[in-house]
């Protein structure tokens, strides 16, 4: 299949949001013992810039999730295919993940984290498309931009497993 993409944030717009979103994590969590936790595969050149804006020491590691489709939409069946093995208890914990689509993989993972003793477990993400919610109060704590509903690619996001190392978010054209 042939498609065009188009620039839709670029490099600078991105760097100026996630060192903003970086200076306000910092501020509110000042001195507390933060883990941040990336989604892989789509969060992680987001998240390695954001906890280089962090400017305090945070713990780190990375989960991943497979949602299941029948068609094009999520059923709302999310699993980790990836865990973290650390103990969390009383530790604040940050998930960073790209977008928040339909909302399942968020809610998912903030039941899945607060089940397990966290002092507290706050969301942050790149992007967020609220048209497409099916799942009711989900939203970031931290959040980049919100988008209308257009599919995204750069950035750490693919298409079929492409476009991630794009240094700027672009929406594809079919
Ligand atoms: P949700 O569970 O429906 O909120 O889906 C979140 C996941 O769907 C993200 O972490 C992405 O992996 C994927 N996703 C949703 N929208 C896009 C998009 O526009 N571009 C690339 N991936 C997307
Ligand atoms: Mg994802």
């Amino acid at each position: 299949m042939s498609y065009s993409i188009t620039t839709f944030i670029s490099e600078e717009e991105i760097k100026d949001k996630v060192s903003e979103l970086g200076r306000v994590i910092s501020s509110e969590y000042r001195d507390k013992p933060l883990f941040v936790i990336g989604v892989m595969t789509g969060s992680v050149l987001f998240f390695a810039d954001l906890v280089r804006e962090i400017d305090y020491n945070v713990e780190m590691g990375f989960i991943a999730t497979s949602s299941y489709a029948d068609g094009s939409s999520s059923t709302g069946k999310v699993q980790l295919t990836h865990d973290i093995t650390k103990d969390l208890t009383g530790k604040d914990v940050l998930i960073v993940d790209d977008i928040i689509d339909s909302g399942n993989t968020a809610k998912f993972l903030l039941d899945t984290f607060r089940s397990r003793g966290a002092a507290s477990v706050k969301f942050c993400a790149l992007l967020d498309k609220p048209s497409r919610r099916q799942v009711a109060n989900v939203s970031a704590d931290y959040l980049g931009f919100t988008v209308p509903d257009k599919f995204i690619v750069g950035y750490g996001l693919d298409y079929a497993g492409k476009h991630r190392n794009l240094k700027y978010l672009a929406t594809i054209e079919f």
